[in-house]
């Protein structure tokens, strides 16, 4: 029988999601409107992307935070190697989507600037499954 999740779980986990939400699901929001404001301005990619990292950083830097909370809270009792190994291949999808889309920001070729959009974007949806598997 399944039990409820306590209040803290509901809020770490909740604040997890939350910050999930806005830096995977943001990502493939703005590829898919990219096109569309092309049509509008040339210059309103870039300006919808400046206040879309407005909002993705700090989600970034609130998965870190409840991450962090999320490992303390559940490792003492989770002591599998596999865990383990599904943590660390996570933490390597982490660094990975942050350095893929800071180096995004900093591309100065539209090929690079795709080919990091890409590599965050992948590595995004990476650190999610495992968090999901993490998660039992
Ligand atoms: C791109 C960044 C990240 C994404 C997209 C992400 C996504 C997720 C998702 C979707 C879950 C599953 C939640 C559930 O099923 O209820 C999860 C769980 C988890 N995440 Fe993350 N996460 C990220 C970063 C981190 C970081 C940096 C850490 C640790 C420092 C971390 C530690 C955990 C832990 C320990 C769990 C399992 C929580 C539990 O069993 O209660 N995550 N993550």
């Amino acid at each position: 029988m399944n039990s409820l999740a306590s209040a803290s779980s509901v809020l770490r986990l909740g604040l997890h999601v939350l910050a999930a939400t806005v830096w995977v699901g943001g990502q493939f929001v703005m590829a898919g409107l990219v096109p569309a404001l092309r049509t509008l301005d040339p210059n309103a990619p870039r300006v919808a992307a400046q206040r879309f990292a407005r909002l993705s950083w700090p989600a970034f830097w609130l998965l870190i935070a409840t991450g962090v909370w999320s490992y303390a809270a559940v490792h003492g009792n989770t002591t599998s190697s596999a865990w383990n190994t599904a943590f660390a291949l996570k933490m390597g999808a982490v660094v990975l989507s942050g350095v893929g889309a800071f180096l995004h920001t900093r591309a100065t070729t539209p090929k690079s600037r795709g080919i990091w959009a890409g590599v965050s974007a992948l590595a995004s949806v990476g650190a999610l499954l495992l968090g999901v598997a993490l998660a039992g």
